[in-house]
């Protein structure tokens, strides 16, 4: 894409450069480039421009613009290819129509807004327009669907470890998938798969974080990594960190399976060993959280001794 490239090209440059270098190296009429320039600006790239020197970038928008992310990216499978979109219903239907569609593995959507962003168990996901990270990621990973949850798992490993390298705020995993600051969540993860009985055809792992959100634009127990922090976060920066860190755990589990994960998961959590009041849809349990079964599902001690595993259901409130 020409504006890509005059991004790029902008970028790499030490100070000003003329319309006729950026013509000359690109190939492209003066004419094609003053047009991108203009459809930058209106993406809001401050590009000044001086008769005699040429053009310079000053700043670079607020958004989650596909170059921005990738500038400089060095992951493997990770945001190779992002689609973004200043608003849509839900990252995740994007993501599942891509992915039907074959895309590769480790395509990115990504929206300023969502208009039906959804949560677990039928909950809605708030998404105030360029505030948050609402993205989704396409997985096409060799495991039986018995598998995946430990997935979700490993979204909360990448994407707590980047947020604390990259805000420099502690953040607690609660399972199976809300990060905490706190006690108060800041993201949370969704993961939808299509499966064969025993083969998984793809995995969409969505997630939303919370970032530059002021308090009252969040539902109640709800908090923003600006709100914590209090600084401004950049969220392209936080978005890149986190394709790395996923990039990372990611391919680890296809030489040493989940265990690193698990392990780096319980590093994490404050929960386990602690007594808390569960809730698996149906009753609330009261009981000591003991740890992770091989599938990722929690496994608990209930007040009358008895150990139970639950797969799905919230942890309500965590005590002494
Ligand atoms: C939860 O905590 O219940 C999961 C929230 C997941 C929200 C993200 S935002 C991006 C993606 N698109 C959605 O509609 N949901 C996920």
């Amino acid at each position: 894409m020409t504006q890509n490239k005059i991004i790029e090209f902008l970028r790499a440059s030490d100070g000003y450069i003329s319309g006729e270098v950026i013509s000359r190296q690109l190939n492209l009429s003066r004419a094609a480039i003053w047009k991108s320039i203009e459809e930058l600006r209106r993406d809001g790239y401050d590009i000044e421009a001086s008769p005699r020197q040429g053009y310079i970038l000053k700043s670079a928008p607020d958004k989650l613009l596909p170059q921005e992310i990738k500038d400089g990216l060095k992951t493997n499978i990770m945001g190779k290819e992002i689609h973004y979109f200043d608003e849509v219903e839900s990252t995740m239907d994007v993501a599942f129509r891509l992915a039907i569609d074959g895309v590769a593995e480790g395509t990115l959507t990504c929206a300023e807004t969502q208009t039906k962003g959804r949560g677990r168990m039928g909950r809605t996901w708030s998404s105030p327009k360029g505030k948050g990270i609402y993205a989704s990621l396409i997985l096409r990973p060799k495991l039986s669907p018995t598998q995946v949850s430990k997935l979700t798992l490993l979204s909360a490993v990448a994407v707590c470890e980047a947020i604390q390298s990259t805000c420099e705020v502690k953040v607690d995993i609660k399972w199976p998938n809300d990060l905490l600051i706190g006690g108060k969540k800041i993201a949370g993860f969704l993961t939808e798969l299509s499966a064969e009985m025993d083969q998984v055809k793809f995995v969409v792992v969505g997630f939303g974080i919370n970032v530059n959100t002021t308090l009252p634009q969040l539902p109640a127990g709800s908090t923003s990594l600006k709100v914590e922090s209090k600084k401004t976060i950049l969220r392209v920066e936080l978005l890149k960190n986190i394709l790395i860190s996923f990039d990372h755990w990611y391919q680890r589990i296809f030489t040493e399976g989940f265990e690193p994960v698990m392990a780096a998961w319980k590093t994490h959590s404050s929960m386990l060993g602690r007594n808390i009041a569960f809730n698996d849809g149906q009753k609330t349990i009261e009981g000591m959280a003991m740890g992770l079964d091989e599938y990722g599902g929690l496994i608990i001690r209930t007040r009358n001794g008895e150990v139970i595993k639950r797969m799905s259901g919230d942890v309500i409130e965590v005590t002494t």
